[in-house]
This record gives C-alpha cells, structure tokens and sequence, in this order.
C-alpha cells in the first residue's frame, strides 16, 4: 500500500543527523516500533557537523530540531553523536521527550573496564563519553577518527581507502581494550571492517540501546510505519545512498536551509 503523500503522519518521531550515519538508529527504531511514523532529517548540505564550531552545531540542531516539531513530531532522537555531545541541554528545554545516543552505548559498554571510543572531533574533544564512563570508574581511551564520516557518505565503506584509514586510526589502541563504542552514527557501516581488523574487540553502536529506550517510553504508538526524510543536499544522491545502505528511502523531500 503506498501511502498518501498529503495524509498527516501519526504522532511521528524526528530523527535527525548531519548525514545517513542517523539512519543506523531510524533502522534500529523501525525494528523495534513497526508501528511509528517517523521524520527523518539529513542535513546532507552541511555535514560534517564533527569538525565545525560547538556552537554551529549547536546553532544547527536548534534550527532542524523546530523544524521537525512544526512538521509534527511529538519526540525527538538526537541520531547523532556530535549534536547530541554539544546540543542536549538546549534541545531539553523544547517540552517534548528528547533521546539522545550516548547515554544508551556508555550503559552498555560499562560492562567492560577497558573501553575505547571513536567519534568525531566534537564528540572527543566534548568529552561527552570519557566523563561518563570514568564516572563508572572505567579506563578509557579515546580518539577523534573523522574521515570515516566522509567513506561513508561518499560510499566507500567497503573500499579499500576504508581499510587504509581504519588500519591507521586503530594502529595506536591500547592492547588491553575490550570494547570499542563506535561514538558516531556512521561508523556502524564500517563494523564489517573493523570486526576484521580486531576481532576481540566488542564493537558498541548505540542504535539498538537507544531504540530500545525510545520504545520503552514512548511505546508502540498509532502510527503505520511511514518514514519521511527531509534533505538539505540533493535528495536523489541521498536515495541512491540510503538505497545502498539497506535503508531504502521512499518519500525524501528537499529542505531550503533558509526554510530552518
Ligand atoms: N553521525 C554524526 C555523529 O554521530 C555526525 C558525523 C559528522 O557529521 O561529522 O557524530
């Protein structure tokens, strides 16, 4: 059944992103909420977010945060690592229940006491991870690896220039590691890889932790599934892209970032 592109969506959730790393956690959210409507918003023209100013993504997560409330979404996932490190005490203050990744891949990962964190530049440099986990008492190291960011995006996550960065950025983890908390939605594409790389490493994403958070407060809901995905970027290389990445987009419509 194809949906009517003019009905109102149900209560939906907004998710959003600077790209298609957010995309792992709308995945995640489908799985465990079949019956949600969501929003999904890719800032495709202004990604990365993870090597720009705190305050600009800050500045970028209030823009695309109102903008999904006026399209109606009744809750937000913060689906990205770098917003959700520099943007969460703002996007709080919006009244309406606002899931953020970290929090859900720090409880998983604290089962283990030697943990390692990849993210963006933002994402380390905020600290957001290293004070939650020494918090716990555990040891942590951690270290920005941004061109993962543009493999995926320019889908070259399993290309060999993926292999060349990933060899490179890990070539400095500490032997005693257990676990590595992928600290950016777009890593999970490179899991293949880096389970190759370091197979005794317990591999951490915060998609299916923060879908189940979601589905255990908001629960089930009224909804009939729909996804649409609004785009700042060109809206046919997003499809083609999302298609790759096993998360086929059906309704993307394009954003005017003078719209936000
Ligand atoms: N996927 C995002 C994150 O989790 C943003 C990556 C970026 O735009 O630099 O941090």
């Amino acid at each position: 059944m194809s949906p009517d592109a003019h009905a109102p969506l149900e209560q939906p959730i907004g998710v959003f992103d600077s790209g298609v790393g957010g995309l792992t956690v709308l995945e995640a959210l489908r799985r465990v909420l079949p019956g949600r409507d969501f929003l999904y918003f890719g800032d495709t023209a202004r990604v990365p977010y993870g090597s720009k100013p705190p305050e600009l993504v800050r500045r970028f997560a209030w823009e695309i945060s109102g903008f999904l409330l006026r399209q109606g979404a009744a809750a937000l996932v913060v689906a990205c690592n770098t917003a959700s490190s520099v943007a969460l005490d703002d996007l709080r203050r919006l009244g309406v229940p606002v899931f953020d990744v970290i929090e859900p891949a720090v409880a998983e990962a604290a089962r283990h006491t030697h943990v390692g964190v990849i993210g963006t530049r933002a994402t380390v440099a905020s600290g957001a991870y290293q004070a939650r986990l020494e918090a716990r008492g555990r040891r942590v190291w951690a270290l920005a690896t941004p061109l993962f960011v543009p493999i995926v995006e320019e889908g070259l996550w399993n290309d060999g220039v993926a292999e060349l960065v990933a060899r490179h950025y890990l070539e400095g983890a500490p032997d005693e590691l257990e676990a590595l908390i992928l600290g950016c939605t777009h890593y999970p594409y490179l899991k293949p890889l880096l389970a190759r790389l370091r197979p005794e490493l317990r591999l951490i994403d915060s998609a299916e932790p923060t879908a189940r958070a979601v589905a255990e407060r908001l629960g089930p809901g009224p909804g009939t599934g729909r996804v649409v995905h609004y785009v700042t970027g060109d809206p046919e290389a997003y499809r083609a892209l999302a298609e790759r990445l096993g998360a086929g987009a059906d309704e993307v419509r394009k954003v005017e970032l003078g719209a936000l």
